[in-house]
């Protein structure tokens, strides 16, 4: 089975995109990364909902409402990476295929940045290629058998 249907999770903060530490985060807003995620998956033929939110509870929601919606996941939880066990157990709960991103190359920043509860549980890790990381989690899911689970 083709990825046909993909979610886009970004978590707190990555709605000021732009004007956030734009020498970490760079210059584009979030509005761009979403055009630029959207214009990619109309290339690909792929059906993309993108959602953000600055609030832990709600990420959990879209996750469990996830299931059965969609076939792969593509999740850049910002701040929530390094603290919430809720969103891994979420991601657990639903089982489906999930990349996980960040725009920062985050083990090259604090030590705090260095955990992610999600990363053991996500198919791959994207990191510090910006807007890039998005394309390149997009290109895995492509690739990955979903129906059997392997790559
Ligand atoms: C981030 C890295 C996180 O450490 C940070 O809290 C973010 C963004 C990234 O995309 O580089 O908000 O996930």
């Amino acid at each position: 089975m083709d990825l046909k249907k993909l979610l886009v999770i970004n978590g707190p903060n990555l709605n000021m995109l732009g004007k956030r530490e734009p020498h970490i985060y760079g210059e584009r807003t979030y509005q761009d990364l979403c055009e630029f995620i959207e214009d990619y998956c109309r290339e690909k033929d792929i059906y993309v909902e993108i959602f953000q939110s600055n609030h832990e509870g709600d990420i959990v929601d879209v996750i469990q409402k996830a299931y059965g919606r969609f076939q792969g996941i593509i999740l850049n939880p910002a701040a929530y990476t390094h603290s919430s066990i809720a969103i891994l157990d979420a991601l657990q709960a639903v089982g489906l295929p999930t990349v996980e991103v960040h725009l920062s190359d985050i083990l090259q920043r604090e030590d705090f940045r260095q955990i992610s509860y999600i990363r053991d549980y996500c198919l791959k890790s994207v990191i510090g290629l910006g807007f890039d990381g998005y394309i390149e989690a997009i290109d895995f899911l492509l690739e990955y058998d979903i129906e059997n689970n392997s790559i």
